[in-house]
């Protein structure tokens, strides 16, 4: 089915939307992204991620291209118009173009671009990769210093998805300095004697909606949780792991490395906080 995307105003099907060869996004990787998770057709912390959408525009000093209302109301269209019951929305904004290619950002009143594209992921929340868990590894993280911003600069990440992909696993987390940073596009966490760890905020990883959203329920759970610097080896050596995202929600990890956590299969925490979150998020949905 040919999908209906938005460009810069104007609602197209896929095959006529154009964005221009100077576009700073293309050539610069100058752009910011959000996915919005979309559940029973509604959007999962629409708030959250316009939120942080303006966060990393301010960081850049990019113009916005619209404000929230209309950002939302193309969301809920393009829901709409593309029947989407389970899946995403991917938003990207880029500096935009003057019309050829320069490192010097171009003036100021330049229009920002402006795109979004549902993806259609039926079985979404009832998903056979959580039932299974995920298989990771390990590998240095070489990204750069603001992965606080959520820029479009994704080529490591990929990279790192393959390296896993290769090894036979799902997926790869970021270590660095000795410590665990997070993964290729989820936060991580470990669980150890009841307690869940995980990185504190900083520019060392996104601050990931999702995991704002878990770590808050699992408080209202009185569940114990520590947020602190972690090594790969503890998360090794731990009782279970997962990965927070609003592409995978709560995500097991019953694999690190080869080492198989607790007995291999999804954790009760991390099943118990994949429930809630999806339970909560459904009934907070727009
Ligand atoms: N990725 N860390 C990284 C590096 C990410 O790319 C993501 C999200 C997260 C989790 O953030 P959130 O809970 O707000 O989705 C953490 C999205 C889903 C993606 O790139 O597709």
């Amino acid at each position: 089915m040919t999908r209906t995307v938005y460009v810069n105003g104007e609602y197209l099907p896929e095959t006529e939307a154009k964005v221009s060869i100077f576009d700073r996004g293309f050539l610069f990787a100058d752009a910011v992204y959000e996915v919005t998770s979309v559940l029973d057709g509604k959007l999962i912390d629409f708030e959250g991620h316009a939120v942080r959408l303006k966060r990393s525009l301010d960081e850049l000093e990019m113009a916005e291209p619209c404000n929230k209302d209309e950002l939302l109301e193309i969301h809920r269209k393009l829901v709409e118009l593309n029947g989407i019951e389970e899946g995403l929305v991917y938003l990207q904004v880029s500096r935009g173009s003057d019309g050829d290619r320069d490192f010097v950002f171009p003036p100021a009143d330049t229009q920002p671009s402006l795109v979004l594209f549902t993806q259609n992921k039926p079985g979404l929340a009832d998903s056979p990769a959580a039932q299974k868990g995920a298989k990771i590894i390990s590998i240095d993280d070489i990204r750069w210093g603001r992965r606080d911003i959520k820029t479009v600069q994704l080529l490591y990440p990929s990279m790192g998805k393959m390296m896993a992909k290769k090894a036979g696993c799902d997926d790869a987390w970021l270590v660095e300095d000795g410590y665990v940073t997070e993964g290729t596009s989820n936060n991580a966490y470990f669980v150890k004697n009841g307690k869940i760890v995980t990185r504190p905020l900083s520019n060392d990883i996104l601050h990931g909606i999702t995991r704002k959203a878990v770590l808050r329920m699992a408080a209202e759970a009185q569940m114990e949780i520590e947020e602190r610097l972690f090594t790969i080896d503890e998360a090794k050596k731990a009782d279970e792991a997962f990965t927070t995202s609003a592409s995978a929600f709560v995500m097991p990890v019953v694999e690190i490395d080869g080492v198989a956590l607790g007995d291999g299969t999804p954790g009760p925490i991390a099943k118990r906080l994949r429930e809630i979150y999806l339970d909560e998020s459904r009934k907070a949905a727009i």
